[in-house]
């Protein structure tokens, strides 16, 4: 598996990452799926707090537990700042808290449930409207002074959110991690149609990508199998969605690969370096999106995947 050196740290991340989200609740299957990942050159393991409620992060440590020496060879992130309704307390609201107490909070429970004591990576989950900038520079100086993170970046989070916290932190972001697919590309999508009449769409990540590239800031793209939607029976799918598994199943006949590698290879073919985060559970299936390592496409076929995706055609 290829590697991209991640810009200010001394980490070299495999190009592709594999997300826990959906440990919890599949721990057999996933373990398996685990242990498939690392035999492909798969380094990389993405958490976050709430995956599983914590459970995902608890059936993981397993894996550290039965393999000694494995910690130091892998790199682990995880997410925080997104609090569930009822918790701690009944009564209270879904919110987002970047607060100084409830990211160090946070970070202990998180090293607790995965049996480590440093993360490589700590993501800010999704964006807090009430975010006290000093309170998440002296949550993340702490933490590193401790030695208990490493590096830190955030997740679904636009250019001026980024350029915003970055101004008042004392370390670099390091990455941001975006829902991008073949299917969810409104990201790319936006860079194209910009100032456009048709779509009649607003611009909606403000040039995130390419605020990323120019920052080098790694784009972690989560969901990249569209959480599995196009695997549905095709007689379920909407029109584009039947164009573009179409164009997808024929570009993966000619690489004689997987559908599923097919959508990933999209994503690495685009010069942002982008990691996608994988998130099946099924160890086969890990193996086939593996194979999308070897598959660089053409311009051709990255455009005819990409226009299979929009019910119109490029400007
Ligand atoms: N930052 C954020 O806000 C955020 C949000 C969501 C997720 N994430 C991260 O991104 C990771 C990946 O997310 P994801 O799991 O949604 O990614 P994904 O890789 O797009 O989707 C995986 C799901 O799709 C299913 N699937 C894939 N191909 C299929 C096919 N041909 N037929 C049927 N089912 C198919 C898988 O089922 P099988 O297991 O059976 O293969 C699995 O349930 C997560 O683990 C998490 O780390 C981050």
């Amino acid at each position: 598996m290829k590697q991209y050196c991640l810009t200010s740290t001394d980490l070299s991340v495999s190009r592709i990452a594999f997300g826990c989200m959906r440990l919890a609740g599949k721990e057999q299957e996933g373990l398996r799926a685990v242990q498939a990942a690392i035999n492909c050159g798969i380094n990389f393991f993405d958490h976050a707090d709430i995956y599983g409620a914590g459970r995902s992060e608890e059936v993981f440590s397993r894996i550290l537990i039965r393999n000694p020496g494995l910690r130091g060879k892998i790199i682990l992130q995880s997410k925080c700042g997104i609090r569930f309704a009822d918790t701690p307390q009944f009564g209270m609201p879904p919110r987002f808290d970047f607060s100084y107490d409830h990211i160090l909070a946070s970070v202990d429970g998180i090293l607790k449930r995965l049996g480590t004591d440093y993360l490589d990576i700590l993501l800010l989950h999704r964006p807090d409207p009430l975010v006290e900038l000093e309170e998440v520079a002296a949550a993340f100086l702490a933490l590193q002074k401790s030695g208990k993170v490493r590096h830190f970046g955030v997740s679904n989070h636009n250019a001026s959110q980024i350029a915003l916290l970055a101004g008042s932190l004392p370390m670099p972001i390091v990455a941001n991690q975006l829902e991008v697919s073949v299917e969810h590309n409104q990201l790319i999508e936006e860079g194209i149609i910009f100032n456009q009449n048709t779509p009649d769409s607003p611009v909606r990540g403000n040039g995130t990508l390419e605020y990323c590239r120019l920052h080098h800031i790694m784009i972690q793209a989560w969901s990249p199998l569209a959480g599995g939607r196009l695997g549905r029976p095709v007689e379920t799918l909407s029109p584009t969605g039947y164009a573009l598994i179409s164009v997808l199943q024929d570009i993966a006949h000619d690489h004689q690969v997987s559908v599923e590698a097919i959508m990933i290879a999209w994503l690495l073919r685009h010069p942002a370096h982008m990691q996608p985060i994988i998130g099946t559970m099924n160890p086969e299936r890990v193996i086939d999106i593996c194979a999308a390592d070897e598959v660089k496409l053409s311009r051709e076929e990255w455009y005819r995947i990409y226009n299979a995706s929009k019910p119109y055609r490029l400007p």
